[in-house]
Formats: structure tokens, sequence, C-alpha cells
């Protein structure tokens, strides 16, 4: 087990009616005006948003509001959360939605509290010192910002996506009650549940050793998340298999299932962002689609993980060949994608990309031939043009 530093600051509020807590939360946070952010108006119909302000006035907290978040949130929607939040003297952030929501709300926070141009963070050319803080209603479980560092934004000057990531925008609360994710369409829905099993297993599959502990977790968030996905396809409103799901989605991106590795591959999270960024999809769908063609490219190079995986997770009978055992799991895998109507390849995700197109995406990935992504395997622009090859 590898030296490791788990800092898990954020207040989990968990299960059903507590979106009603939201004012006395932010009451203990001594702010004096609030910034309530959502996205394209889900929250708005199911009555959400009425419950929050219901909550903020019993409390006499002063808010203003931004919707209009999208998925693969927007750095031009961040410029005005900054410049409104400038104006009304904000702060404090509340998101009230899903990861586009909480991420866009991280980013506003990096522009309130550092000077000069806050996608400068995301273009990596500097770090940022602060961020205002931010609590979280979340409304779908999937990319698990809730309880993490990161934040994902899309530059539509070239619909570029990156990451950035720092301890300063972990969220103070969240607030999750899993009947707020019963109004779902099951593709979002199935696609956060993929999002949660990549967030662990792009930590699982590492090249660390003897994690029993870790191992153990992991796994077991694994075979969770897929059984109550399954569950969920066919009865969207079972509070159980929400609160299972919801619950893994926080645990598997808040660090726990990376103590004592080398901090994972993301590769397949890279390859994906691209994707994100050009042709807009799903997070969690871009992941099932590039998945199965990086774990074929790369598993000889950590067989005996992706034999674990098979093994423990899919069910894969123990057997002298690994690296049978890895391949036989890797199809496992894209078997329960297909079974839960998620992709395995970019045409099922629904894009096709020009020759020319899988070039732009390579060039963006490999920061035009300038670095290598993931670790199992160290992938140059070059590998990653034939992983996007193997998954049209
Ligand atoms: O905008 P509304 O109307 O709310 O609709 C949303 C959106 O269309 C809808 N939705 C959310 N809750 C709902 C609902 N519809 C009905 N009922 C509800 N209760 O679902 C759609 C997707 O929402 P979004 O917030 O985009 O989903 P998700 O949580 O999957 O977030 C995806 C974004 O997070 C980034 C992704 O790259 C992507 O940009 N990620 C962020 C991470 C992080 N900050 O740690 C890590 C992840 O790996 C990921 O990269
Ligand atoms: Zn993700």
């Amino acid at each position: 087990m590898l030296n490791f530093n788990y800092y898990t600051p954020t207040r989990v509020v968990f299960g059903k009616g507590t979106e009603n807590e939201v004012g006395a939360l932010i009451k203990e946070q001594n702010r004096k005006k609030v910034l309530v952010h959502y996205g394209s108006g889900s929250v708005i119909r199911s009555g959400l948003l009425d419950r929050v302000y219901a909550s903020l006035e019993a409390e006499n907290i002063c808010y203003v509001s931004l919707g209009g978040v999208v998925p693969n949130p927007r750095l031009s929607k961040v410029r005005e959360g900054i410049e409104l939040c400038r104006r009304e003297g904000v702060d404090f952030i509340l998101a009230v939605g899903g990861g586009s929501v909480i991420d866009s709300s991280k980013a506003i926070g990096y522009g309130l509290t550092n000077e000069g141009d806050v996608w400068d963070f995301y273009a990596k050319k500097r770090t940022a010192t602060a961020c205002l803080p931010i609590g979280a209603i979340l409304t779908i479980a999937a990319a698990g910002s809730e309880m993490s560092d990161s934040s994902v934004i899309t530059n539509e000057d070239g619909w570029i996506k990156r990451g950035y990531s720092s301890n300063y925008s972990r969220c103070k609360f969240a607030i999750m009650n899993p009947e707020l994710t019963y109004t779902l369409p099951d593709y979002q829905t199935q696609s956060g549940c993929v999002d949660i099993m990549m967030h662990t297993m792009e930590r699982y599959l590492n090249h660390s050793t003897n994690m029993e502990m870790t191992d153990g977790i992991s796994e077991a968030l694994l075979r969770t998340v897929m059984k109550n996905a399954r569950i969920l396809k066919n009865n969207p409103t079972n509070y159980e298999a929400r609160a299972e799901v919801m619950w893994a989605g926080s645990l598997s991106h808040n660090g726990l299932t990376g103590c004592g590795t080398d901090g994972g591959d993301w590769a397949s999270h890279q390859l994906e962002h691209e994707l994100g960024g050009m042709f807009d999809v799903a997070h969690g769908a871009g992941l099932a689609a590039v998945w199965g063609s990086w774990a074929r490219y790369v598993y000889k190079d950590r067989v005996d993980r992706f034999a674990k995986l098979a093994e423990n997770v899919l069910a894969i009978p123990h057997a002298e060949d690994q690296e049978k055992m890895a391949l036989a799991g890797i199809e496992a895998m894209e078997d329960y994608y297909r079974s839960v109507d998620m992709p395995t390849n970019l045409r099922e995700l629904g894009i096709d990309p020009t020759e020319e197109q899988i070039m732009e995406l390579a060039d963006k990935c490999s920061f035009q031939n300038t670095r290598t992504i993931g670790k199992v395997r160290a992938l140059n622009r070059e590998d990653i043009e034939a992983i996007y090859r193997m998954a049209r």
C-alpha cells in the first residue's frame, strides 16, 4: 500500500426531505448572500427549487438565482455567474443539480476569489489559491462532484473540455435525497451509474500492490452499482436502489477508492472529455463507449488487475490463464453496458467522427502531442488515435 493523504471535508446530509434543511445549513456558514445556481429546468419542473427558496426564506437568507447550466457546462455561463455574483455581493454558492451545475459553481467560485481569467486554471497556466464556499443539493448520482476536488468546464472557443482540481473547491455540504433522482430519464440514470463505476475502475486498474482493504471497498462498490442500476432500469422509483447508487457515487469519487493506489489511470476520462467537448455527449455514456477499446489496448500491461476485476466483480471463474480471464472480464463488462442500454462504441454513442475529427480528437487529447495519458500504459498521441479508431 502506497502512502496517501485522504481529505474529505464535505458534510453529507443524506435521506428523505433533507433538502428542506438547506436554509439552516447555509445559516451555519454565516454568509451574507447566496447564488442559487441550477440547470436547464428539471429543478423547476420537480418543484425542488421552490422548496429550496422556501427553506432559505425561512432563515432570512438573501439570494439571487442563475439557471441555464447545460451538461458539459460552458465557460460563458461561468463568466456570467462571476459577473452576477460580483454585482450582487454573493459570498456563498448553492448548486442545485448534478455534476454540471456543481462544476459551474466551483468555476464561478474560483473566478470570484482569484485575480485574472478563470480559464487559466483549466488551461493549466496557473493554480488557484482560493474558492468561494459552495454547498450542493444533488439531483443526479453520477459525477461525484459533490465530494470531489474536481470541476470540468467546456470552453466554447475551440470546444475544449478541461478539468481543474483543488481542495479549495470541495463542497462545505452535500444534501443527498435519493428521491430527488426519481425524475431522471433512464439514459441519465444509467450514464450516471457508468460514471460512478468508472471513477472506481480508473483507480482500481493501477500499478500498486497489496491493497486488500481498498480493493474490497472498490469491488463491493462496483457490484452494488451494477446490481442497483439493473433494478432502476425497471423500477426508477425504488428508493433503496436510488440510495445505494447515490451513496456509491459520492464514495467513488471522494478519494476513498484511491487510498493506497498510485492515483489511478484516468485515460478513459481523458479520452471521453474530448468527445464531450466536441460532440456534447453524456459523460458516462461516452466513458462506456471508449472503455472496452482502451481496456483491450492496455490490459496486457496489468493483466493481473484486469483478471482480479473479472473474478471479483464480473463473476468470471478463476483460471490459470490470467489473460483469458482478463479478456472475459472486458467482454462481461461490455455485456453489462449493453444490458443497461449503454453504448460500447462511438456509433452506439450516436456519433460517427470523420477521419479529420479522429485526428483532431487525438491532437486535443494529447495536448498537440505534448503529453501522454494513463498509467496502466502511458499512451501517446499515436496510441490515443488508435484507441479512438478501435472505438468507432
Ligand atoms: O439541467 P437539468 O434540467 O437539471 O437536466 C439535467 C441534465 O440534462 C438532468 N437532470 C439532473 N437531475 C435531474 C435531471 N433530470 C431530471 N430529474 C433530475 N433529478 O440530467 C442531465 C445531466 O446533468 P449533469 O449535471 O450534466 O450530469 P452529471 O452529474 O453526469 O454531470 C456531468 C458533468 O460532470 C463532469 C462531466 O465531465 C460532465 O461535464 N464530471 C465532473 C466530475 C467532478 N467534478 O468531479 C468528475 C466526472 O468524471 C465528470 O468528468
Ligand atoms: Zn467521470
